[in-house]
């Protein structure tokens, strides 16, 4: 009787075989006979697996684009790579190995806060180095900062005056708190001592936190020593930290053969 009934109430149903599920009964619903109710099901389960996936490939992007947004690298270098600095001599190559191993064991340069120093001649690719390897800190999740020592100093020295947005502890910690820090143009003149003491509680900051910095500068290295005295020099030395001597024509003015 129970089953005359359920004719009645569907008009019609009928024992259907589904390949992955087996029988299920169909009924004749005002939209058309109805599918297996296992297969919807499954339908429902791929389609909301893969609205996840989607999510966290926008969640992805949206780290990313926050942490280069962050790294603040230049325009004229966002397309500066490893893989596109061409050694134009035995040095340029060992300089590039460097680089390379620093960026491939930032895992353990995170740990130890092991430091670089790039000194020497404008044009031979210290930026360029560098840079390249802020993309690969970046791409393995972390985050690098890139700053001119004196766009660093002024954004400690914005928050002195009455009415600053954020306290100079605030800026500080913008500066220290990165996995990586890139300070270009060290050793460009300051105006002042005190924005020099500025530059110290930087490195500082980060040694004292074990951070990792890359010291770019167009002095000699007696000259980089001299500017910024032996303490901070030894700071960033300590734990295995390398300097590396760019001493070699200025890639622009090379003859192309
Ligand atoms: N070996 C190299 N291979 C490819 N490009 C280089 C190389 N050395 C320098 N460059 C390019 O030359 C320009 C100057 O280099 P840069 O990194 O600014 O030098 P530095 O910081 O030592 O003054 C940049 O555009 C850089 O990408
Ligand atoms: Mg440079
Ligand atoms: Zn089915």
């Amino acid at each position: 009787m129970a089953r005359s009934d359920g004719r009645q109430r569907y008009m019609s149903a009928l024992l259907e075989t589904c390949d992955k599920h087996g029988e299920f009964t169909s009924l004749l619903l005002a939209g058309g006979w109805s599918t297996c109710v296992a297969c919807g099901h499954d339908a429902e389960m791929a389609a909301a697996a893969a609205a996840q996936v989607a999510w966290r490939g926008q969640l992805a992007a949206r780290a990313w684009d926050a942490r280069l947004g962050r790294a603040a690298i230049p325009e004229r270098f966002s397309d500066r790579r490893l893989s596109t600095y061409q050694p134009t001599c035995a040095e340029a190559a060992q300089a590039l190995s460097v680089a390379q191993r620093y960026a491939r064991s930032f895992g353990a340069v995170r740990q130890s806060g092991m430091c670089l120093i790039f000194c020497g001649d404008v044009g031979t690719g210290k930026t360029h180095l560098a840079v390249g390897i802020a993309h690969e800190v970046l791409e393995q999740g972390g985050q690098a900062v890139f700053t001119s020592v004196i766009r660093a100093v002024r954004s400690v020295k914005e928050t002195f005056g009455k009415g600053a947005g954020r306290t100079e502890a605030q800026a500080l910690r913008d500066l220290v708190e990165p996995d990586l820090l890139i300070l270009d143009e060290v050793g460009v003149q300051f105006g002042s001592d005190a924005e020099k003491l500025i530059l110290f509680e930087i490195i500082n900051g980060r040694y004292e936190s074990r951070r990792p910095t890359i010291i770019i500068s167009n002095l000699a290295l007696g000259e980089l020593e001299k500017f910024l005295g032996a303490r901070a020099v030894d700071r960033l030395r300590e734990g295995g930290g390398k300097v590396v001597i760019f001493d070699w024509p200025s890639y622009r003015s090379r003859k192309v053969a």
